[in-house]
């Protein structure tokens, strides 16, 4: 059986991942912020196995290390999905701690969980991490235009985008491995963090995100791919 760990499985995008992975077979760990969280997982997938941390904290590393470890498999596959949306647009009071406080999930909460669960990845065959990032974290996409106009955050592009370099640098530290690190945008999912424009249900975003993990690109290390167009997502 095949183990999984997905992060911010409490709502949206990966409580749905956490249910698809469970059908297709997988051993799902959900990892969330509180026990009511807990309750609700449960009442969506019973079979999940939850850990409760928090990604911006650094004791989610031992929370992650200590439950993985008492299950005693290896891990095929951290989905790191944690993170919100951000509001502040301009530059005002405020913005440099909501940018610390998103970089802090969305790029170094990845980083500790896939710290706390390289041990296990390297116990799997196959193994694999996929970062779950944004359009809008694009530098490629950002200069050349395509979100003029829209009402974007500061720090949630700009944690999304220190996330793909964390995603290009752990590809570059486990390249002689077999433990392969890749990032996907998601699509425009209809969840709390959604953009206006979102269109699909998180179970239609989960089901095509591991349909397209389950019949990858040949070589997934490394790639950046946005699940809307196909296309590299840098
Ligand atoms: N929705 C979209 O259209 C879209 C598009 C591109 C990318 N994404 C990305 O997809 C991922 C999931 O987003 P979503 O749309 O499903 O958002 P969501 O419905 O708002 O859910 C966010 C999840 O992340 C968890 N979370 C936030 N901060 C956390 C932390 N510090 N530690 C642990 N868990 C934390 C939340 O837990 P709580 O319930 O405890 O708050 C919740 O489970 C995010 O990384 C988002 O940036 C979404």
């Amino acid at each position: 059986m095949k183990t999984a760990l997905v992060t911010g499985a409490s709502r949206g995008l990966g409580e749905a991942l956490v249910v698809c992975l469970a059908n297709r077979g997988y051993r799902v760990h959900g990892l969330v912020r509180t026990p009511q969280a807990v309750e609700a997982l449960h009442g969506h997938c019973a079979a999940a196995i939850p850990i409760i941390g928090d990604v911006a904290r650094t004791e989610v590393i031992t929370a992650i290390r200590d439950a993985l470890g008492r299950c005693g498999d290896g891990l095929n596959l951290l989905i790191n999905n944690a993170g919100t949306g951000a509001s502040i647009r301009a530059m005002q009071d405020g913005i440099e701690e909501e940018i610390a406080a998103h970089v802090n999930t969305h790029c170094l909460g990845a980083l500790r969980v896939s710290r706390a669960a390289l041990p296990f990845l390297r116990r799997a065959e196959p193994a694999l991490i996929v970062n779950v990032s944004s359009r809008f974290g694009s530098t490629t996409h950002a200069a050349a235009g395509l979100f003029h106009g829209r009402p974007l955050s500061y720090a949630y592009p700009i944690a999304k985008a220190a996330q793909n370099m964390l995603t290009l640098r752990m590809a570059e530290e486990l390249r002689p491995g077999h433990v392969q690190v890749c990032a996907v945008h998601p699509g425009q999912v209809l969840t709390a963090s959604g953009a206006p424009d979102a269109v699909t249900t998180p179970a239609e975003a989960a089901t095509r995100l591991v349909n397209w993990l389950e019949s990858p690109p040949a070589d997934l290390h490394g790639c950046y791919v946005d699940l809307d167009t196909g296309r590299p997502g840098w």
